[in-house]
């Protein structure tokens, strides 16, 4: 099928990945007992994986939404953080939870952590879909890790390349000629 032509291969399929959310999700809220966190979907790539992540939660939570980008449109990072949308919610005192869909060299929510724990929140924790600690460039560990993947480019359940495949059900392997060429 035309959206899945670019596959390489299926790295986490559709109940793979559900599992793992819910998973992930109870041990959210067992931390934010009796707390009410400002739950920070980084967009666009988390929007699944924080949908999925919200619902299987039972802790009475807020929203907020934020876009950075230091990847442009292809696969390499350029070490600029650019805040493209920032939050409506003023954070001073508040539990804050960032959803990330990748972290990669770490850049970007090092940088995102730093800017966010200027503006005095209670905490700041992070919860990842995906970790790739061998491309690491600065310390950036998060608090919760749903996959450690090999350093393979990924696309789908909100992942892109150039903006394509983000809404493929699974975390599939991209096609090495796709960005080689
Ligand atoms: P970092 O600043 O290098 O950690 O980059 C994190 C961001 O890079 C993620 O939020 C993604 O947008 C993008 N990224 C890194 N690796 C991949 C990948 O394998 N597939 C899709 N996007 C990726
Ligand atoms: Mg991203």
């Amino acid at each position: 099928m035309e959206l899945h032509k670019d596959v390489e291969r299926i790295m986490i399929g559709e109940e793979e990945l559900q599992a793992r959310v819910k998973a992930v999700a109870a041990q959210l809220d067992r931390l934010y007992e009796g707390r009410r966190p400002l739950v920070v979907c980084i967009l666009k790539g988390s929007v699944i994986f924080f949908s999925d992540l919200i619902r299987n939660m039972q802790t009475p939570i807020e929203i907020d939404f934020m876009a950075v980008s230091s990847y442009g449109s292809g696969s390499k990072s350029t070490g600029n953080l650019k805040i493209n949308k920032d939050l409506t919610t003023d954070i001073a005192g508040r539990d804050v939870l960032i959803v990330e869909d990748i972290i990669d060299s770490g850049n970007t929510l090092y940088k995102l952590k730093a800017l966010l724990i200027a503006r005095a929140p209670a905490s700041v924790n992070i919860v990842t879909l995906l970790d790739k600690p061998e491309r690491r460039e600065v310390p950036m560990e998060p608090e919760y890790t749903c996959f450690t993947i090999e350093d393979e480019f990924v696309i789908g359940y909100g992942l892109d390349y150039a903006e394509e495949y983000r809404n493929l059900p699974y975390v599939g392997v991209l096609k090495r000629e796709v960005y080689e060429n």
